[in-house]
């Protein structure tokens, strides 16, 4: 093919691996040169003859971008979350919409337990401790310092019960711990006790949130659900910011009506210096890096690039999203 027969491609980002390199030999290939992604309007600009995009999450791929890019086919996500892309927009105008699940659900899973135990033992005040000196001859080792929860004995409460809620609930049985979950979609799973909502955040020690986040899931922890939390109770989050109320999780950690809290993911990110949550208690902080591992990072855009060309030859994609029901 001539670079003029060729299809036309904007990735808003370089991404890792042999296959994204390979690309740039089948397509014409435009690659944002990064830091961060391109402004709405150079997205806009680059999707007026492309037939592939290939974005990130921080890509707002939406309608009035869609009706934009006239020659469009294929939107190649490299996430599994598609919250950033109007799935049923694209489905109506006959653009494929590819995103990667399962490649990043065993490395999704480490960081929830990560989390959950970072909050747990304290572990970024015990390095705080170390580092800046607190850890003196005097306090050697004291019977009260940086004293935690037990995870081993404890019940987890899984919200959401998709391969990565699953993966969390196979980590949780190794650790000793009692698993309870709640999920929209019925099916046993293993080890697993399935609970109504409201009685698992009653009922949970911890509780890790893998759902989706779509209409129905927005707000799904408001402040009524948080309440219902015990006060003891530690949160963890790696699925999205917008499932939970965060100015009531920060009063409720301020109150000391929860425990603790682990947060992978927020309604705004990068977290704004605004936001309440800066200046909760008890909270652990990530930049949002649930698959980030040099071999998962390598698995999605693989899978990205694969969707992308099955989109531009007309094929079924390997992890084709379809719209909701309604
Ligand atoms: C990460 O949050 C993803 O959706 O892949």
């Amino acid at each position: 093919m001539t670079p003029d027969s060729q299809p036309r491609v904007f990735a808003t980002r370089h991404l890792p691996g042999r296959a994204f390199e390979a690309l740039a030999e089948e397509v014409t290939l435009e690659v944002w040169p990064g830091p961060g992604g391109p402004p709405p309007e150079t997205l806009r600009a680059a999707l007026r003859d492309a037939e592939g995009l290939l974005c990130l999450l921080t890509d707002r791929v939406d309608r009035a971008l869609l009706e934009a890019a006239p020659r469009l086919r294929v939107v190649s996500s490299c996430s599994v979350g598609l919250d950033h892309v109007d799935v049923a927009a694209a489905a109506a105008r006959g653009i494929a919409v590819g995103h990667t699940p399962g490649v990043l659900t065993e490395t999704t899973a480490d960081l929830a337990f990560a989390l959950l135990l970072a909050a747990a033992r304290h572990i970024p005040e015990a390095d705080r401790f170390v580092r800046e000196g607190a850890w003196t001859p005097a306090r050697r080792w004291e019977p009260d310092l940086l004293l935690g929860r037990d995870v081993h004995g404890a019940t987890l409460g899984i919200v959401g019960l998709g391969a990565i809620g699953r993966a969390v609930a196979r980590r949780a049985q190794g650790f000793g711990m009692r698993v309870v979950g709640w999920s929209r979609s019925p099916g046993a799973v293993e080890g697993v006790e399935r609970v109504e909502l409201e009685a698992l955040l009653r009922g949970s020690d911890f509780v890790s949130l893998h759902v989706a986040l779509a209409p129905a899931t927005r707000g799904l922890l408001g402040r009524r659900e948080l309440g219902w939390m015990r006060p003891d109770a530690v949160l963890v989050n790696t699925a999205r910011g917008g499932l939970v109320d965060e100015e009531a999780l920060a009063e409720a950690l301020r109150e000391g009506r929860l425990a603790a809290a682990a947060l992978d993911v927020f309604e705004e990110e990068p977290l704004p210096p605004t936001s309440p949550l800066r200046a909760a208690p008890n909270l652990v902080l990530a930049p949002h890096i649930g698959s980030a591992s040099v071999a998962t990072r390598t698995r999605m855009a693989d899978l990205a690039v694969a969707n992308l060309r099955a989109g531009l030859a007309g094929e079924p994609l390997p992890h084709e999203a379809r719209p909701e029901a309604p």
